[in-house]
This record gives C-alpha cells, structure tokens and sequence, in this order.
C-alpha cells in the first residue's frame, strides 16, 4: 500500500505508507474513513479490479489537459499589476493575521469576537483581489510553520474569497463566504496545545478531542451575533465529505451545501500544500491533481474543476521547467491561456544554480518559451519564498 489518499488526515501522518499484514488494519483504515488506496506492485499482490495507478495518472491527466484548454471568462492579464498590488496585499494579509490572532485570544479568555474587525479585514481582502488576486495568492504561498493556524485560516478566507469571484457569487455572499473562511477553524483554539501541536502521531482519543474543534467552533459562533448562516455553515461543514465520512456528523451529500463543499476544498488545498512540523506541503499543482482523486468520492467534483479552472492548472506558487533549460515560480496565473502564466524565472536547470531574477509574461507573443512541465522546488532544495 503506498497512498491512502487521506493526506488531509492529521491523525495519519506517522505512517502513510508500509506494508498491510492483517485484515484487522485494512478494518482500521476503513475506519478511518479512507475508500481507496494505491498498492505498489513491486511489492504487493495487486487487486485485479481495480485502475492501475499509471492508468489513474493518464486519466487524471486527460482530465487537467482538458481543463486548459476552456477558457474562463475572466481577463488575460489584469489591469493592475501584480507588483502594484503587491504592497497593499502585504499590509492586508499582515491585518487580517492580527485580526485572527486577536479573535482566537478573545476566545480563549471568554471574551466576545470582535465581528466589525473580521468583517472590514474580509472587506479589504476582497478589495485586494478585486485589484489582482494574484498579490495575495503570493502571499499565501509564503508559509511559516509556527503560525500555521493563523495563515491557514486567512488562506481559507482568500481561496474561497478567489473562488466565489471565480463563480461570480454576489459581492454579499463573497464577503460572507470569507468571514466563514477566517473563522473556520476557530474551535481549534479549545484544542488543548498538546494535541493541536502534537509533532507524532495521534491516539485515537487525541484525534478524537482534534475532531471536536469543529463542534466548538459551532458553538462559539452560536453565541455570536452578526453572522450570517453561509459563514457558519462553513465552519460547520468544512470536515464534512460527500460519501459520509467526513465528521463531525457524517453527513451525507445532500446535508452539504454548496458553501461546505467549496470550503471543503479550499481547507484540503491550503491543509496539503502548507509546510507542516510533521510534513513537507505538496505543491500547489500536485495538490491540484491530489484533489482530482479525492473528488471521487469525498469532494464535489464540478467544483473541483471549476476550483482548478479558477486557479489555473499552474498556479501560483507552482515551479515550472521552461523550453529553454530555466525554472521559475508562476507569479501571476492565467485564467484564459493556463498554459502562459506569468513567471519570475531564477534558476538554470542543466547547472542546476540560482540566475539573475527576472519576470517571463509567457502571455506576450514575443515570449519564445514554453512550459515544459512542473518540478519539485523541494526535491531540488529551492526556497522558491523569495521569489513569490
Ligand atoms: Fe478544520
């Protein structure tokens, strides 16, 4: 057994792959939730049923290739650079850090949540990607493993703020959808440290306690005034999964509205690709592909794709090879032509050495290069950060 597809898991981080002896731990797996897994076959017998993995990859990459190829409805290139955008994005991340980390105190001394300073930071996120998305997309990337609950939680706010434009959902319900992203994870404030920070492995009862911070979120945006039902739902539903195994209610899909499964996605996708104490995040497109499996049975699938529509097949924060033996990280996604993002080209991939920085529209017609697939900046030991 080498994936058990449940990366978003925490309770499983020890061990996702080795060898299965018993029927008992295929029991547990399923316990856990996991409906499928791929077996290396070098080392197993295989189930004859099933999709060979290389078989699985063809298709998942049929289905992303066709994804490039429709075009989306929004512009090219905005209007507004993303440099511009930049700084203001940067100081507006910063705020709506603060504002989290305000909340979460508040919490936990028995205090009120500020509800005005949430809704003006989701004010003023929105306003941002309205400029240019891309700046706070960036930012978003740029991770630090001791604040994770804070980034993750403006991550949320931001992917479903990206998102819901994407879909083009009423301004009203964009600002709604992220307050709920911010405040999703709140509960987790009401996880002892000890859990929340556990470095290994979970005991069942540990992983238990880690899955109540849904139902304590609830209960704290029950007692606060000023939310809207799409904000709660999103907390709400956020761990819930269209085949009934998700938590804290197994819900089954018709229980899962919209909002839910979108901010299912968006959770998984920031959850995956971030640095972790217990493990390397993923890159944004491989993670992108990871969300493919899981539609299978656990995500909306027509909202994944239109998730992968919306963020492009090379997303931002993705390191792509170019036709001409460079590398550089996508800056700048491209709804209309995935295939020519903007890219901020550093390194030489025959020396393998840094290059003098510079920004490549692969947009531009007098733009020679091409992208000629994706790398791992961590298999290659790159800090891809400074140049996002
Ligand atoms: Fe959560």
């Amino acid at each position: 057994m080498s994936d058990l597809n449940n990366q978003w898991v925490p309770s499983n981080n020890a061990s996702r792959s080795g060898k299965i002896g018993s029927q008992a731990t295929i029991d547990k797996i399923k316990q856990l939730g996991v409906t499928e897994l791929f077996i290396d076959t070098a080392k197993g017998l295989d189930c004859p049923e099933a999709m060979p993995a290389d078989e699985q990859k063809q298709v998942q990459a049929q289905q992303l290739e066709s994804l490039q190829l429709q075009s989306d409805a929004g512009t090219a290139r905005k209007r507004v650079p993303v440099s511009k955008e930049r700084d203001r994005a940067e100081k507006r991340y910063q705020q709506a850090r603060n504002v989290i980390d305000d909340v979460l105190q508040d919490v936990k001394n028995h205090g009120a949540i500020d509800v005005a300073a949430v809704d003006q930071t989701s004010e003023e996120l929105l306003e941002s990607l309205n400029t240019n998305e891309n700046a706070l997309a960036c930012l978003s990337h740029i991770r630090s493993k001791d604040t994770y609950l804070l980034q993750h939680s403006v991550n949320v706010g931001i992917l479903l703020g990206i998102f819901g434009r994407s879909l083009r959902l009423d301004p009203k319900v964009l600002k709604e959808l992220v307050i709920g992203g911010i405040l999703h994870d709140i509960g987790k404030v009401l996880v002892p440290d000890s859990i929340l920070h556990k470095p290994g492995k979970l005991e069942p009862d540990e992983w238990d306690e880690m899955k109540r911070h849904v139902t304590y979120g609830e209960k704290i945006l029950d007692v606060t005034a000023g939310l809207s039902e799409v904000s709660r739902s999103i907390c709400r539903l956020h761990h819930e999964r269209l085949d009934g195994t998700g938590y804290p209610r197994s819900l089954n899909q018709d229980k899962i509205d919209r909002f839910g499964r979108m901010a299912a996605i968006c959770d998984v996708y920031d959850a995956v690709t971030a640095d972790r104490v217990y493990h390397t995040g993923m890159s944004p497109d491989l993670a992108l592909r990871k969300l493919v499996e899981w539609s299978i049975f656990h995500l909306d699938k027509e909202l994944v794709y239109d998730f992968i529509r919306c963020l492009s097949v090379y997303p931002v924060g993705t390191l792509v090879e170019l036709s001409n033996n460079r590398a550089g990280v996508v800056i700048e996604a491209n709804r209309r032509s995935p295939k020519h993002p903007l890219v901020r080209v550093f390194y030489n991939t025959v020396n393998r050495h840094q290059v003098e920085p510079v920004v490549v529209d692969l947009a531009k017609a007098n733009s020679r290069y091409d992208i000629v697939g994706t790398l791992d900046a961590r298999q290659l030991n790159l800090d891809i950060t400074p140049f996002l």
